[in-house]
């Protein structure tokens, strides 16, 4: 490669990197998700690692999980401006009378956690979903 070639070549990478982030900043943080495949595999990893979740995995004793599953994806499509509307109960009614401690909120956090890093997620739409579900903190817990 000429002396010339290696700046060009460089410079030809970096214009590319930086409109690999704008697109991704672009997008909505459905899209960043992964989209429909994308949440579907986050709540299925999610509900997998929820077996070994000590802490709050007796809550979901009696829950059908089946409409679980469905409505969580649904609700997390919505959270993250995706086209669709959550069709399930409100998140204050839904687990009110739970009494979760801010220790089972972050268990199911950390269960998440799990999720986003089995499927590959990228860091930054990791942080953004996280920070909208810990918004939703006061109707979930400590009610
Ligand atoms: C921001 C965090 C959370 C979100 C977005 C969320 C979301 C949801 C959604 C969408 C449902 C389904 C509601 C329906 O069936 O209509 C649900 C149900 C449920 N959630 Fe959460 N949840 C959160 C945190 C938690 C935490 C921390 C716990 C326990 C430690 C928990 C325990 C449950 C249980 C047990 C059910 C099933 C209720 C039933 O059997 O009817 N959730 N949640």
């Amino acid at each position: 490669m000429s002396a010339r070639g290696l700046p060009l070549l460089l410079a030809a990478v970096l214009l590319a990197a930086c409109a690999g982030s704008g697109a991704e900043r672009e997008g909505t943080l459905y899209g960043r998700l992964g989209g429909a495949a994308g949440i579907e595999a986050i709540v299925d990893r999610f509900l997998y690692h929820l077996a070994d979740n000590e802490r709050s995995l007796p809550l979901f004793r009696n829950t059908d999980i089946e409409r679980f599953r469905e409505k969580f994806i649904e609700h997390l499509c919505e959270l993250s401006d995706g086209p669709c509307a959550y069709s399930g109960d409100s998140m204050a009614a839904t687990h009110r009378g739970m009494d979760i401690t801010r220790a089972q909120f972050n268990s199911i956090v950390e269960t998440l956690q799990q999720a986003l890093a089995d499927t590959d997620t990228p860091v930054g739409a990791r942080n953004a979903l996280l920070e909208r579900l810990a918004a939703l903190y006061r109707e979930v817990a400590e009610q």
